[in-house]
């Protein structure tokens, strides 16, 4: 069920990105993003949010009874049809998040990708049959859907992290209720309408993938109902603790995809063509509004000046502008709310010893533009280097020696991405094990974003624990029975107790 919330965004937001490009851009697709956003200014109250639970509740029922390769079936046609519309719906992403529109379209293709997977491990999830003790007994591991999965995403993924979520879920045999952020609302719309033709077309019901558009008032609602088997929910490190608390509460279960602060360490044999357009991409890239987005550089004293030189290079030849013009490499951040965080971050790094090498102010044209930023001389324990602003600016800091960085790595309170360069082999595996990263993704030669869906994808501590999309991420849509079986004719008890 689908209601349209008001959009929070005022001018110098989706209104704006949609004025501009409105020369240039697919007519059609500006005339729906019109007439959603401007006619039907809507959001779903509490009465909605239980017609929609209670619809979904009732579709789990058709769902549950399909058997899972049949439902990778649908998922595989959801995959298809996301295909068909990967670069209008990737246009939409564009204008309603701001990132440029080639993000737009690979988040898409992040969606589809992840529906490949999840036809695949339709055929192939399920548990052990186990040795028992016991004769004449079998011990199997059942594993059956949660029931309702509710997925509450963020603004600067609007897609992705609802297919990974919803395309794996889905297979494993749960509903869906989705709560995308409220400032991305037509993107949901749009892509929840994709999933219900195909549900209907198979004479599903489209309830089975339900959405409601609302704010903090719906969530609230979500975190608190015993009716929501799992709450998978991606954000802030701020709002995801509160949300873990309330389900908690309740012994239910979340999924938590919380903040980073993530850092790339750069060792003095390290490959530097491959690190400065890696520390680019990773610092810059969807304008540092990524939760693994680059935001710590620890720099090797014998190379710190030189990487800073040849990156404060790099940083002048970012192509900035309208996040539609396939020239552009760097958009608009979301809000005007984003753009005051960035100027309190560079303001604050100042103050704490930082200087601004690069960047630091506001772009003087429409649409919450900023300069990517570099701030280097603070020390790696200074607050605000500590801090995730969600926002484009590199702290770059210098280091000795291998131990003291990895420590320093590890002294953050988010735990989601991390990366060094190194051709040395033996500190590779020291960053792998137990004394290096305590991150949940850990990489070498590569920077800290951009993961492959086929992998397990989250963080530890602050960031909240939670694991998406590949590996055995599936297990968290499910629920695991031990299940004793006795087919034989006499009673062995375990721990051979006599009971007369
Ligand atoms: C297993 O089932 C048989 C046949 O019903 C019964 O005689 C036996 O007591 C059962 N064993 C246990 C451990 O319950």
């Amino acid at each position: 069920m689908v209601k349209l919330p008001i959009p929070h965004q005022g001018p110098g937001d989706v209104e704006s990105r949609a004025a501009a490009g409105a020369r240039r851009c697919q007519g059609l697709l500006l005339a729906i993003c019109l007439r959603l956003s401007w006619e039907e200014k809507q959001s779903g109250n509490l009465e909605d949010y239980e017609e929609t639970v209670k619809k979904a509740k009732e579709a789990w029922k058709v769902w549950a009874d399909i058997p899972a390769p049949k439902r990778g079936e649908i998922v595989r046609q959801i995959g298809d049809a996301l295909r068909q519309k990967i670069k209008v719906l990737g246009s939409l992403v564009s204008l309603e998040m701001g990132k440029i529109f080639v993000e737009g379209v690979g988040e898409v293709q992040e969606y589809v990708d992840v529906c490949d997977y999840a036809v695949g491990l339709s055929r192939m999830i399920g548990g052990p049959i186990l040795p028992s003790e016991r004769p004449g007994h079998a011990l199997i591991e059942q594993w059956n859907p949660v029931g309702l999965v509710g997925v509450i995403t963020a603004f600067n993924f609007p897609v992705a992290v609802y297919g990974w979520n919803s395309a794996i879920a889905m297979i494993c045999g749960n509903a869906c209720l989705w709560k995308g952020a409220p400032t991305t609302s037509l993107v949901s719309v749009a892509v929840t309408k994709i999933i219900a033709k195909v549900l209907e077309d198979n004479k599903l019901p489209g309830a089975i993938c339900s959405l409601v558009c609302g704010g903090a008032d719906i969530g609230t609602a979500m975190a608190r109902d015993e009716r929501m088997d799992l709450l998978s929910f991606t954000g802030s490190t701020k709002v995801g603790k509160q949300v873990a608390l309330m389900v908690q509460e309740r012994f239910g279960r979340s999924l938590l995809e919380l903040g980073g602060n993530n850092a790339i360490i750069v060792f003095e044999d390290a490959d530097l063509n491959l690190v400065i357009p890696s520390a680019l991409f990773a610092a810059v890239g969807t304008a540092g509004q990524r939760c693994t987005t680059a935001r710590r550089l620890f720099l090797h004293e014998s190379i710190h000046d030189e990487v800073v030189a040849k990156l404060a290079k790099a940083y002048a030849q970012v192509r900035i502008g309208d996040p539609w013009d396939s020239d552009t490499l760097y958009g608009p951040l979301h809000t005007k709310e984003a753009v005051k965080m960035f100027l309190d971050a560079v303001e604050q790094a100042k103050q704490q010893g930082g200087s601004v090498v690069c960047g630091g102010k506001v772009i003087n044209r429409p649409g919450n533009y900023v300069e990517p930023t570099i701030v280097t001389g603070l020390p790696h324990n200074a607050p605000i280097v500590h801090t995730e602003t969600f926002a484009p600016i590199l702290y770059v800091l210098k280091f000795k020696e291998e131990e003291e960085v990895f420590a320093w790595n590890n002294e953050v309170k988010q735990g989601l991405s991390s990366s060094i360069f190194t051709k040395d082999l033996g500190r590779i595996f020291r960053w792998l094990g137990p004394k290096g990263s305590d991150c949940g993704i850990v990489n070498v030669n590569i920077p800290t974003s951009g993961a492959e869906i086929g992998g397990a994808f989250g963080g530890e501590k602050h960031t909240g624990g939670g694991r998406e999309s590949g590996s055995d991420s599936w297990k968290l849509y499910m629920r695991r029975s031990t299940c004793t079986i006795n087919y034989s004719k006499d009673l062995p008890l375990a721990q051979g107790i006599k009971f007369q």
